[in-house]
């Protein structure tokens, strides 16, 4: 399909996403700093509309070196995206599942330029 135009820049704010569509791919667009990051719309788990879902920080416990729990905590700089279908939680800047290394959202290529954003189909 080739590279296509799917928003403006300035339509991002910092941590926002867009949800287009293009032919019938769903693509999730997110603005992380001064990153964009894509993904199908599309979870690994059983296909659910993963995109549109809850944005939050990733939780992670911390351990001592006696490996007890110091208790849980909100990761900083971190940012996940929670599927709405069954609530799993994907790293927005890898696409990575927390719970099982198999699972990866599919990236889209996206690129900036000419206060254009676009995608690689
Ligand atoms: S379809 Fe996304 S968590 Fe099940």
């Amino acid at each position: 399909m080739g590279e296509i135009r799917v928003a403006n820049q300035a339509d991002f704010a910092e941590g926002g996403r867009k949800v287009v569509s293009v032919d019938g791919v769903e693509i999730g667009i997110f603005l992380l700093g001064t990153d964009f990051y894509a993904w199908l719309n599309h979870c690994p788990h059983q296909g659910g509309p993963v995109c549109q879902g809850r944005l939050m920080k990733g939780v992670e416990e911390r351990l001592d070196d006696d490996k007890k729990s110091l208790g849980i905590h909100y990761k900083d700089g971190s940012l996940n995206i929670i599927c709405p279908w069954h609530g799993f939680e994907f790293d927005v800047r890898t696409g990575q599942y927390a719970g099982a290394s198999t699972l990866k959202l599919k990236a889209v290529p996206v690129s900036v330029r000419e206060g254009g954003v676009y995608v690689l189909l």
